[in-house]
């Protein structure tokens, strides 16, 4: 019997299912994303820990999971196709600048630490079309980004 949990990834199309399928794996396998995403961006950013002055990303709750949750939330709704997003993004471009966060190299890193602690978590279930899918979702969102 095939098995209906795999989604197929043939076209760009399939994301935001692939995103959700990897999104509920990991929600039963981890209570709380945030603490290993922000170790993971602030392994490959080490500097950037020094822009967060209101979250201490040394003490609990290890970074802002209000951030993450819109990350999240923006990479589902752009795979889906959502129009608000390209101007949400443009304003997050804005709010940001006010933290110094300018370079569109950190949310890359961010967005790929994500996608990296999920393929920890995930071992063997991580598939080839999942990588793909966040890859070319992260791509999307970075694209509304001002070049800075
Ligand atoms: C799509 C990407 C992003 C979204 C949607 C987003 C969203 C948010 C939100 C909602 C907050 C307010 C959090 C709260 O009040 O609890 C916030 C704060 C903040 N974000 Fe982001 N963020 C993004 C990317 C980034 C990146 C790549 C960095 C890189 C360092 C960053 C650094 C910060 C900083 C420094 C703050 C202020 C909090 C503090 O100073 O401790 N954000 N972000």
């Amino acid at each position: 019997m095939p098995n209906t949990q795999t989604v197929a990834a043939d076209t760009p199309a399939d994301d935001a299912a692939l995103l959700e399928e990897t999104l509920e794996m990991v929600s039963s396998r981890s209570e709380d994303l945030t603490p290993d995403v922000y170790a993971r961006f602030f392994s490959r950013c080490p500097a950037a820990s020094g822009l967060f002055t209101v979250i201490d990303p040394a003490t609990p709750p290890m970074g802002c999971g209000q951030m993450l949750f819109e990350i999240i939330s923006l990479l589902r709704d752009s795979a889906a196709g959502k129009p608000y997003v390209a101007s949400y993004m443009q304003q997050i471009a804005t709010e940001h600048a006010a933290f110094d966060v300018r370079d569109p190299a950190l949310y890359r890193e961010f967005m790929h630490s994500l996608a990296d602690v999920q393929a920890t978590l995930l071992g063997p279930d991580w598939s080839p079309a999942h990588a793909q899918a966040w890859d070319r979702q992260i791509a999307a969102l970075l694209r509304h980004l001002p070049d800075s």
